[in-house]
């Protein structure tokens, strides 16, 4: 169970009293490519005109706007979405003329001031009403197994298990830490292309809901463990459909030339091997064809040619009761749509529909992804043209591993407006991969200012390191008016708290 922290409630008088740059912007209502029901079903984008604002997903400013206050809009520029545009898009965040910008009612700047930077924050509202909207998306047809992957803070954790959804995991660490948050082992499907025999032993003595293989060689493996144990442990073979997800080539995985997966034209006579060896209980199929996917084409590639392998298994007289649809649904880092859970659902009932099959997906990035952000402050600008942050590669590792987009996003509306000019926001780390954005256009800042890199609770903290001897950072929570610690900075002396001489050094 995690542990309680103290919570801290955000005054409401400044929000009362500002106007959001989102609401104003003349542009919002087309930039916002964000999925409207994160939102709660049928809410309008804007605030309407007659405030106060009753949904509670909606923050907005509660009392007419005090046109003194107003916050010139930065000019669009060509081909990248402007700083208005990245807030409207995103609807648990706003900029207020006093507060600046605010996820659900939490200023980021008093978190930054408590916490200090770099720092993660979380959206809880974000988090869950995402969640709402996938399973909603997929009622009465597929279960939500939430790939942990993603973000694994037991916080993160626990509101899936709140909201009614499983996990998926790929680590012995990951298995235990989804028991910690209370995922019951009945709701916990382990992937993964080596699973060590300790891995498979934990798995089948906690007696998993089902343990997804990934080869001939991983089938025999799990049989003799299972045999050892003197279980029967539920499997469903991993394929590999052979299908290009059209992503990033670093988080492709269903085609041949990638390692995950049984190859297809395998599939069935390892199926009909799983059927016969003891200690194992073929119960389906699963596959995962990538990550970041935007199209719902690939997906129904894959989920045709699983459909046909179902049936071709079946005509063979082998029982196959479940099909793991896996995960992949992108979001929209720049100005692209998410990926719509409404067509992947779609898609899933147009090839499975008629099986009579238990289904299930493996979502991670599109259920937390865009209820996080990185706080950092800026140490300096160099020559007028490197913004260095506080923040590096370290914190954040998507942009120098896929040359992942992020939005950069100042915390004070005055920083949010005014001549933009091409800066590169980079590190501090020695190394030319540490560079968040190049030539984006943004008002330059001065030192001492901060922003917030957009986007960053899917694969953001869950993949930070400690190179350059740097501490892990620490992470906010913040649901509606209330936020609290969930992980505290890192101390430098548990860098090396774990590290000695040995003992026939000098
Ligand atoms: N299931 C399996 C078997 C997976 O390998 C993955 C992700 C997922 C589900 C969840 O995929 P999602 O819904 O989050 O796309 N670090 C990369 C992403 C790596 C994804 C690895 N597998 C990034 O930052 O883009």
């Amino acid at each position: 169970m995690c542990r309680r922290s103290t919570s801290y409630a955000a005054p409401a008088h400044g929000l009362r009293r500002c106007l959001t740059i989102a609401a104003m912007h003349p542009e919002s209502q087309s930039h916002n490519k964000r999925s409207l029901s994160a939102r709660g079903p049928g809410v309008e984008r804007q605030a309407p005109l007659n405030w106060p604002v009753t949904n509670p997903l909606e923050w907005r400013p509660v009392t007419p706007y005090d046109g003194a206050m107003a916050v010139p809009i930065p000019a669009l520029l060509e081909d990248e979405p402007t700083i208005a545009a990245l807030i409207a898009a995103r609807p648990f965040l706003s900029m207020h003329a006093l507060d600046g910008l605010v996820l659900e009612q939490v200023p980021l700047t008093r978190i930054a001031e408590v916490l200090g930077t770099p720092a993660w924050v979380y959206s809880a509202g974000a988090m869950r009403a995402r969640l709402a909207e996938l399973t909603a998306a997929l009622a009465g047809l597929a279960h939500v197994h939430y790939a942990v992957k993603a973000n694994d803070h037991l916080a993160v954790l626990h509101l899936m298990a709140e909201g009614g959804a499983g996990a998926d995991v790929v680590s012995e660490g990951e298995l235990r830490r989804a028991r910690a948050a209370g995922i019951p082992a009945n709701n916990i499907v382990f992937s993964g292309v080596g699973k060590s025999a300790r891995e498979i032993r934990l798995a089948i003595a906690e007696d998993i809901f089902q343990l997804n293989i990934e080869s001939a060689e991983e089938l025999e493996i799990v049989s003799a463990l299972a045999v050892s144990l003197g279980r029967t442990t539920r499997v469903a073979l991993r394929i590999n459909p052979d299908v290009d997800a059209g992503t990033h080539a670093k988080i492709t995985t269903g085609t041949a030339a990638n390692k995950f997966g049984i190859p297809y034209a395998e599939a069935a006579a390892v199926y009909a091997r799983a059927a016969a060896l003891p200690g194992v209980e073929p119960v389906g199929l699963a596959l995962h064809i990538g990550s970041q996917i935007l199209s719902t084409a690939p997906y129904r590639a894959a989920f045709a040619r699983a459909a046909e392998l179902v049936r071709t298994l079946r005509a063979r007289g082998l029982a196959v009761h479940r099909m793991d649809c896996g995960g992949g649904l992108g979001i929209g880092y720049r100005d692209e749509p998410d990926a719509s859970p409404v067509a992947l659902s779609g898609a899933i009932r147009a090839a499975f529909g008629g099986l009579d099959l238990e289904l299930m997906v493996e979502p991670g990035r599109w259920l937390v992804g865009p209820a996080g952000v990185l706080l950092a402050e800026v140490v300096l600008v160099k020559g007028g043209r490197f913004v260095v942050l506080d923040a590096a590669m370290n914190d954040l590792m998507r942009p120098a591993m896929y040359d992942a987009w992020h939005g950069v996003v100042p915390l004070t509306g005055g920083n949010a407006v005014g001549v933009s000019t091409p800066v590169d926001v980079v590190g501090p780390i020695c190394e030319s991969s540490d560079t968040f954005a190049r030539a984006r256009k943004m008002p330059l800042p001065s030192a001492g200012a901060r922003v917030a890199l957009l986007d960053a609770g899917a694969y953001g903290a869950v993949m930070s390191s400690t190179y350059n001897a740097r501490p892990l950072a620490p992470i906010a929570w913040v649901d509606g008016d209330r936020w609290a610690v969930i992980r505290d900075r890192q101390l430098h002396a548990d860098l090396w708290a774990g590290e000695r001489l040995a003992d026939f050094m000098t």
